[in-house]
């Protein structure tokens, strides 16, 4: 029994070794024919905006800030965004920006999660503990809440409220840390996102410290993401880049995820905002 397990299993292993002989340029190509694939799915859901899944998570989003819930049994309806309690329309647009309140920058995400913890006194420890969805699960709520708070202000163009002296302390930051290198590969954001025309295997890396750049993929967060199929967010995208940089773990709301995001989004400052959009 044993001996035939092992035959079957050299067996295969032979077939394998085969394949990776004889099979790469095949494999490289159907690689490429998958790229292509997904390139046309993904132009026909941008051809029709209302095919885009996250529309569906950005209403989940509105019944959340809507509903009242947690143990003060109200609603996020009197949440400062930054326009003033309760005003969503274009208030993604000027963030991440200063809060008074809190006593730091924030962006969307972190805002909506200091909003569901002071105002209806929910207990985020569980949320902080496992902030990001696995493959295939939907966005948790804070990022559905996000989904259509970046919605209100589509098509809008980026004005973050950074020129403080909080908000440019962000910034600077935010830059530091796209640019040091560190972790046990010794990379940087900039190692992967500091020119044109870049690609790891097929994926295209945007030029992120360019501002034309930053201007075209930025205000496409948080975006439904094909692969994985559900909406992942700027502070997902931030925890996935360091994870694949194999930095500790960056947390949810933390200064540096926040400096990153600022950092980003002054760059693509002017930028149109075309939230939620679509990745591969
Ligand atoms: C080892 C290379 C690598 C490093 C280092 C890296 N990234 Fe990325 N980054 C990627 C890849 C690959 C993608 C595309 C991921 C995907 O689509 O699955 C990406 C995507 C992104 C995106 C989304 C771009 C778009 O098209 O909208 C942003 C923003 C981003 N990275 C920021 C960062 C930041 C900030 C850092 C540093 C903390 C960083 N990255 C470090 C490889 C890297």
């Amino acid at each position: 029994m044993r001996k035939t397990t092992s035959m079957a299993l050299a067996a295969t292993l032979a077939a394998t070794a085969a394949l990776a002989l004889w099979g790469a340029p095949t494999f490289a190509q159907t690689d490429e024919e998958t790229q292509r694939g997904l390139e046309r799915f993904r132009q026909m859901l941008r051809e029709d905006p209302w095919a885009n899944p996250a529309l569906l998570d950005a209403d989940r989003g509105e019944d959340l800030w809507r509903e009242a819930r947690g143990p003060n049994g109200v609603s996020l309806e009197t949440c400062d965004l930054g326009l003033g309690p309760g005003v969503v329309d274009g208030a993604f647009a000027q963030l991440p920006r200063y809060f008074e309140d809190a006593g730091r920058v924030m962006d969307a995400e972190t805002r909506i999660l200091w909003c569901m913890e002071t105002i209806q006194g929910i207990d985020t420890a569980a949320f902080l503990a496992r902030p990001h969805p696995g493959g295939g699960a939907p966005v948790k709520e804070v990022g559905a809440i996000a989904t259509f708070v970046a919605n209100r202000s589509e098509g809008m163009d980026f004005a973050p409220r950074l020129d403080d002296e909080p908000g440019r302390e962000m910034v600077a930051l935010g830059e530091a840390l796209f640019n040091r290198r560190s972790g046990p590969f010794d990379f940087s954001c900039a190692t992967c996102h500091a020119e044109s025309g870049q690609r790891i295997r097929l994926q295209e890396l945007p030029h992120l410290s360019d501002p034309e750049e930053a201007q075209a993929v930025v205000g496409e967060w948080p975006a439904y993401r094909i692969s994985s199929t559900h909406v992942m967010t700027m502070q997902h995208r931030m925890y996935d880049c360091y994870w694949q940089m194999r930095m500790p773990q960056l947390l949810f709301g933390s200064e540096a995820s926040v400096a990153l995001i600022a950092f980003l989004v002054d760059r693509a400052e002017g930028g149109a905002i075309a939230a939620p959009g679509i990745k591969r």
